[in-house]
């Protein structure tokens, strides 16, 4: 028998890799996202934790001193994991005076044009939610985020982390950002019973292809949607063609396809538009007024079958009733995609400027503990990017997603969330998606892909 890799290990082969995505493109210039953002998300509301909270990330009630945190998580089991983080800190800073600010809108779709003004503007929260890699650019090049290599990530920090998580926390070559998770996006979710209603066996689908096929059985064969996707925003239909491209190319394709190389591909992108164009049939008729959790709904009412979506739907599974991990809901990774872990990484950063040095240092510190990272990620869905954090909270799902991740092949960046692309291409990308969304039209569409790189 074969030994198992270590996270460490399965680190270090894959590397190469990772870091050839992440850095694939130079632009940037700072651009917001086009989207709205969706509705039927939790506006933020109701929480206790002060004031600050108005739904749209601005600034404000803050205090000098308050720490001042913008978010996009309060959606689908979201907010629960964020509240056990901030509960974690609490305890450990009882002092410190949290506002908690959430701007809703999946995929950070409210977020970035308020936050890009505000640390522009040197009138930045004390921290907040941003991607690792690419995504960090417009505020590195422009200087505007604390080196924090020293304050924060001491040795026993960078030891315990995941080398390329790290290398991901420092595009300009300084230490800016502290990341708290790693979520997988190439998964297929589907409800146990309405599978078996339509006689489709989700293990035995192979490729994209044999997606379309399942797909068509569940339509003719249940009253289910077969696929509950979402079109409000168009960063879902940006990573489902992520996935149809991973899974019919392969990492090594879509790495280059990162890089720029569009037009050296362009049968291959015009085949993954294709197959997306034919999904869209199965998609709720009001796919384009749902946010993802609403659709993700449907699927543990028994209302949909399959939803291709990050691991924060497992997060939304886990805090359902009575919608339990093998019987009611299963996982298989996207047709295709076996081996890859399709990564998506958030983290907290320190912006100059900063309105509280002192608490937003400690609250840094603390979302790089094992403590921070084992309260958050069993409800959030995702797994540590820590090493040393213990596997015992974080149930059969989730363990077997570490198991996956230490098998893995290959962790390549994600371009919806970030990670390998800087902020204007995804923007345009996003564009390219709304309007795919709209009118499935392959041409316009690769024609957009090739001209956003
Ligand atoms: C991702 C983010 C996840 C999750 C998801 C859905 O970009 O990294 O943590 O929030 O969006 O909104």
């Amino acid at each position: 028998m074969t030994e198992t890799p270590s996270r460490d290990t399965v680190d270090r082969v894959t590397r190469r890799r990772y870091i050839a995505g992440a850095g694939a493109v130079a632009t940037v210039a700072v651009a917001g996202c086009s989207d709205d953002p969706e509705v039927g998300e939790d506006d933020g509301a109701g929480d206790d934790d002060g004031a600050g909270d108005d739904g749209t990330g601005n600034g404000g009630d803050a205090d000098e001193g308050d720490l001042e945190i913008v978010h996009w998580w309060t959606a689908g089991g979201e907010e629960e994991a964020y509240n056990a983080l901030l509960d974690g800190f609490r305890e450990q800073h009882p002092d410190v005076e949290i506002v908690d600010n959430p701007a809703p809108g999946g995929a950070g779709s409210a977020i970035d044009t308020v936050i890009q003004n505000r640390v522009l503007d040197q009138n930045p929260p004390s921290t907040f939610q941003i991607w690792p890699g690419q995504a960090l650019t417009p505020y590195t090049d422009e200087g505007l985020l604390e080196d924090i290599g020293d304050s924060v990530w001491d040795d026993e920090m960078r030891e315990a982390y995941l080398d390329d998580i790290v290398e991901l926390s420092r595009p300009g070559g300084d230490l800016v950002a502290v990341p708290i998770n790693i979520h997988r996006l190439n998964n297929l979710f589907y409800n146990v019973d309405v599978l078996e209603s339509a006689d489709v066996d989700a293990t035995d689908i192979d490729d994209p292809q044999g997606l379309m096929d399942a797909l068509q059985a569940v339509d003719e064969n249940t009253d289910a949607v077969p696929m509950a996707h979402q079109t409000q925003a168009p960063w879902s239909t940006l990573q489902l063609f992520e996935a149809v491209f991973l899974g019919q190319q392969g990492t090594d394709d879509y790495l280059s396809l990162v890089d720029g190389d569009v037009e050296g591909l362009e049968d291959e992108v015009r085949e993954a538009l294709e197959l997306l164009a034919e999904y869209a049939d199965y998609y709720p008729e009001d796919a384009g007024s749902i946010s993802w959790d609403q659709g993700n709904d449907r699927l543990i009412e028994g209302e949909a079958a399959f939803l291709h979506q990050g691991d924060w739907a497992a997060g939304q599974y886990e805090g359902a009733d009575g919608f339990e991990f093998g019987e009611d809901w299963e996982m298989v990774p996207f047709p295709g995609t076996d081996g890859v872990y399709h990564s998506v990484i958030d983290s907290f950063v320190f912006p100059t400027n900063n309105p509280s040095p002192e608490a937003t240092e400690q609250f840094l510190n603390y979302a790089g503990t094992v403590d921070a990272q084992e309260r958050f990620n069993p409800i959030k869905g995702s797994i540590p990017p820590r090493t040393d954090v213990p596997n015992d909270e974080f149930g059969p799902f989730l363990t077997r997603q570490i198991e996956d991740f230490d098998n893995s092949n290959t962790q390549p960046p994600t371009i919806a969330h970030g990670t390998a692309v800087a902020p204007a291409v995804q923007s345009e990308l996003e564009e390219a998606f709304a309007n795919f969304n709209d009118n499935r039209n392959v041409d316009t569409a690769y024609e957009a892909i090739r001209d956003a790189f």
